[in-house]
């Protein structure tokens, strides 16, 4: 903590404690003064800091649940004590949900909406003005290739996906002139800990598709983010996807999408109790 005086610049990661986050922080602390690891497992982020602080860089920890009405003002009031302004924001934290919209818990899906979009919008309208007051610093938004189309059997997750590039574009083009950058980052499959708690890892697409590493999304976000990049597609399948995904007709795209994202196993959406498999409901033939 400082007793007052100039602030100085931090990196803020949110989600920081696993997956593409933690790889973020590790290549961000190279080249930056701080990295603020947030996330909710404080075990798991001293230990990102650990490993941060023996390579040599500055890491402070900032345990809190980003679902918390009040999460960016707490940030705020932490970064103010320990003498730091966040000059890069890093929205990475978020969630998705595999499923029948009709047949996931209504609270889990809005959590969802919470997370991957309230919370990032929440974030960055409150970070960016001073971003922009400096002329510097700028916004990494953790988007997906899922933004290109609609994903029916993850419906909420894919749209606040395209949420997340839409906004990110639109303030990348508001903020271009202060010399601010904000960069939407959309990746394919990654392989993290997502593919297992989002159910996505058990759908067909997802296993037919080939996995990135969290460490070169994270290369590749960070690396396009300092050439000022508005949008960074990691490797080329992603790339392929989102050529299929403009390409192709919804007529086409939605039952493929559908059928790759369900399991037979999976109860049919129409309510009747039956599997996906079982049920002859007309839902299904589509
Ligand atoms: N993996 C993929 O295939 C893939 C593909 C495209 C886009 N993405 C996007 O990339 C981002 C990172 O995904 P990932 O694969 O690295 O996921 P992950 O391994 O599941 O990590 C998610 C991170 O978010 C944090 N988090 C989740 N809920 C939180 C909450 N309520 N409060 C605070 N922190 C929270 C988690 O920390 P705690 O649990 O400790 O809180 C963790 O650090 C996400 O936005 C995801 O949608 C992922």
């Amino acid at each position: 903590m400082t007793g007052g005086g100039e602030l100085l610049p931090a990196t803020v990661i949110l989600g920081a404690s696993r997956g593409i986050g933690r790889s973020i922080a590790k290549i961000a602390a190279r080249d930056v003064a701080t990295v603020v690891l947030v996330a909710r497992s404080e075990a798991h982020l001293e230990a990102v800091a650990e490993e941060i602080r023996s390579a040599g860089g500055r890491a402070v920890v900032f345990p809190i649940d980003l679902a918390s009405r009040d999460a960016s003002k707490q940030l705020e009031s932490f970064l103010a004590e320990y003498g730091l302004f966040c000059d890069v924001l890093v929205n990475n934290a978020g969630y998705g949900l595999r499923g029948a919209a009709t047949l996931l818990p209504i609270a889990d899906q809005l959590g969802m909406i919470d997370l991957n979009i309230r919370t990032l919008a929440d974030f960055t309208l409150r970070f960016s003005p001073g971003m922009a007051r400096r002329g510097r610093g700028g916004v990494i938004n953790l988007g997906s290739v899922a933004s290109f189309l609609a994903g029916p059997n993850m419906a909420v997750y894919y749209a606040s996906k395209s949420f997340v590039r839409s906004f990110s574009a639109a303030l990348s083009q508001e903020l271009r002139a202060t010399g601010v950058t904000v960069t939407c980052v959309a990746p394919g499959p990654t392989a993290t800990d997502f593919l297992d708690s989002s159910g996505a890892g058990r759908a067909t697409l997802f296993k037919i598709l080939p996995k990135l590493s969290a460490d070169y999304v994270a290369e590749q976000a960070w690396r396009g983010f300092r050439s000022g990049r508005r949008l960074v597609v990691p490797g080329v399948s992603a790339k392929v996807l989102i050529v299929i995904a403009t390409v192709l007709p919804n007529s086409l795209l939605l039952p493929l999408v559908s059928r790759l994202q369900r399991r037979k196993s999976d109860l049919c959406p129409c309510g009747s109790g039956e599997t996906s498999a079982k049920c002859k409901c007309s839902s299904l033939r589509s």
